[in-house]
């Protein structure tokens, strides 16, 4: 079988080819430097670049993939959630290339397929649910934080999300805090590497609250007040080090806490990771620490396909045929705020 995946929810135009659980190509062109001079997604300019980027990337795809599209046997695209024209211009091209193919179309949740990510591996890149058992999944990106509880394939129960800021986003508002270009998370994390995690405390938003749900806004509030008084200090290269790793160990502490606690709470044996921040370095090592303590299996998605990627929404595509959940119609359109 010959899925033909679509994803454009936010700032990457993603096209992929997955055959018999193989991802064959996976071809991302990401927007964020286009981002990066308004400090955040603009989405107009994220939905035309979308749709200069969609035919260049579509053909590129095919042609690493090795296919044509009379070779495909179906065609799927995010339906939602997210930026309303960025879906748009996924959702109607892949409903397009459907219709003109005669082939079913399947329109896929973005934060299911994120559950897929971590299941993707090896070389050449394909699923391997050789280990696939009930998990609690973390979501972490710059639009969501996310708690999962994964019973079964297609069965999962959202256990909480964050009532404000998503934890890339902290990561984003406290980094233009502090002059970095965006998205600050990755530069963040560099400089954190070398700084003190223990030069300040900031707070640990609802760590001792017994739901799963997670705030992040207080914390950049708190940033924000801290610097008031130390205004020179995104100036110091050793004062900014130290402050990028207190921040990091926060935000860290708080998403490896919860997630952690939910998955004992559960009795799950497995915590799945993806989402742009779980290429964060210390979330990587304190959740492997954290999950050998505790004798759970951990599966990170691999970088590539932590952040938005059409691959993931192929697989998931793919395995929902093969469950003969039905196709989606050809007129359904986006789901800008699709809950789980
Ligand atoms: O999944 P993604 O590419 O896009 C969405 O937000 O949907 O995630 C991007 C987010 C940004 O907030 C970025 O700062 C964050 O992931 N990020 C990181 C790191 N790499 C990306 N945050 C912390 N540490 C990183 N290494
Ligand atoms: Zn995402």
């Amino acid at each position: 079988m010959n899925i033909f995946a679509v994803e454009t929810s936010c700032d990457e135009t993603s096209v992929a080819l997955v055959s018999n659980g193989e991802v064959r190509s996976n071809v991302i062109a990401s927007q964020t430097k286009l981002h990066a001079e308004y400090g955040g997604v603009v989405p107009e300019l994220a939905t035309r670049e979308h749709l200069r980027n969609f035919l260049p990337i579509a053909r590129q795809a095919l042609r690493e993939a090795g296919l044509a599209p009379s070779d495909l046997d179906a065609v799927a695209a995010t339906q939602g959630p997210g930026l309303p024209g960025a879906l748009l211009i996924g959702l109607k091209a892949g409903q397009a290339l459907a219709f003109s193919l005669g082939k079913p179309f399947l329109g896929i949740h973005h934060h299911e397929g994120h559950l897929y990510s971590p299941w993707i591996s090896g070389s050449p890149p394909g699923a391997d649910f050789s280990q696939f058992q009930p998990s609690v999944s973390l979501i972490v990106s710059g639009g969501h934080t996310l708690l999962v509880h994964v019973k079964a394939e297609f069965q999962h129960q959202v256990l909480g999300s964050t009532v404000d800021d998503a934890a890339g986003e902290c990561f984003d508002k406290i980094g233009k805090l502090l002059g970095l270009a965006y998205p600050a998370g990755p530069e963040m994390d560099r400089l954190a590497a070398q700084g003190n995690p223990r030069a300040w405390s900031f707070p640990r938003p609802m760590l001792h609250d017994p739901g799963d749900d997670f705030s992040f806004s207080g914390l950049k509030t708190s940033v924000r007040y801290f610097l008031e008084k130390q205004p020179d200090l995104p100036g110091d290269p050793a004062r900014l080090r130290d402050l990028c790793a207190s921040v990091q160990t926060a935000i860290v502490e708080v998403l490896v806490t919860k997630t952690i606690r939910a998955a004992r709470r559960l009795a799950v044996g497995c915590v799945t990771v993806s989402g742009g921040v779980a290429c964060n370095s210390l979330l990587r090592r304190r959740l492997s620490e954290e999950c050998q303590e505790e004798g759970l299996n951990l599966r990170l998605a691999e970088r590539i396909y932590s952040t938005d990627n059409a691959a993931m929404i192929g697989i998931l595509a793919e395995r929902k045929l093969l469950a003969q959940v039905p196709a989606t119609s050809l007129d359904a359109e986006i789901e800008p705020n699709w809950a789980l």
